[in-house]
């Protein structure tokens, strides 16, 4: 049993691939047929790819939280422990419980499915406004979503952890204090500075005689977070990185020392990506259209 999802012909140079994409319900088995014509003569391959994250009910709920760290808010949500005193299986800490297994099943695959953004996207072929929407959809809605639960999570741990692990004050103080400028960094760039980026972008590609009065009354804030805001947020990241050794969990660590830790980086990850195309392409690029706008003025 399976649907076809979907089915065409694809031109790429001087090759013409047929791809029948399928899936199978029942094994959770993708099967990727392809049909490729090269030079008139037809190579056929086919390859099987296994979804990875299929999470069995009778795993033990350790096991699952060690093979991917993200199960852990799962778990939280439904009130599950899946730190040192939890050895069970997932279906039958579900049953004590009366959660509905199935349904937690569902939530812990949805959080471990990887959704990758290639490498190839040009972010700086793009317009500044979608730029700007992207940033806030993609690394502002993902800082609002995690942060909260994981200051909650790293205070919580270093309550009960902290004499045993001596840099847990300094990290959480650290952490939790990036995380608040965080909120507020975002919220600001989404209510003035993108807002006005936006303006000096449809100023430049209208060339609209108001847009030098726009320029001079919002050009230094957009500076100040640039320099001054994101140096900042670097500055936090070199000495959680330092205080953690790069996220490298202790000897011995238990499983909700390793969510944390592993949680943390996967924040740093993402705040690279942020600054990344705020400095190098979004910010540079608004600066570089406003002071042609007030060349011309
Ligand atoms: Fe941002
Ligand atoms: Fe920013």
């Amino acid at each position: 049993m399976y649907h076809e999802v979907q089915e065409g012909d694809f031109h790429v140079n001087s090759i013409r691939l047929k791809l029948i994409i399928t899936v199978h319900d029942q094994n959770h088995v993708e099967t990727l047929q392809a049909n490729l014509n090269f030079n008139s003569e037809p190579i056929n391959s086919k390859i099987m790819i296994y979804q990875l994250n299929h999470i069995e009910k009778q795993s033990y709920i350790p096991d699952i939280v060690n093979r991917d760290y993200r199960t852990a808010s799962v778990f939280r949500k439904y009130g599950i422990d899946f730190c040192c005193g939890a050895k069970l299986p997932l279906e039958a800490a579900c049953n004590i419980r009366g959660i509905d297994a199935d349904a937690v099943k569902d939530d812990l695959e949805r959080v471990t499915q990887n959704l990758t953004v290639s490498n190839m996207l040009r972010f700086d072929k793009w317009g500044l406004g979608f730029l700007a929407d992207y940033i806030v959809h993609i690394h502002h809605d993902y800082l609002r979503a995690i942060l909260p639960e994981a200051m909650e999570s790293l205070k919580s741990f270093t309550k009960g952890h902290q004499k045993k692990y001596g840099y847990l004050l300094e990290l959480t103080d650290i952490f939790c204090s990036l995380a608040n400028e965080m909120l507020v960094h975002i919220a600001q760039e989404e209510e003035v500075i993108f807002p006005y980026i936006k303006q000096i972008e449809h100023a430049y590609e209208n060339r609209e005689s108001y847009a030098s009065l726009l320029v001079r009354t919002l050009s230094k804030p957009v500076e100040d977070m640039r320099t001054h805001e994101h140096e900042v947020i670097v500055r936090s990241l070199n000495r959680i990185r330092e205080l953690t050794n790069n996220y490298e969990s202790p000897a011995n660590a238990c499983t909700s020392h390793k969510v944390n830790l592993l949680t943390l980086e996967e924040i740093d990850n993402d705040l690279i990506q942020h600054l990344h195309l705020e400095n190098n392409i979004l910010f540079p690029k608004a600066i570089k259209m406003e002071q042609e706008l007030l060349q011309h003025r």
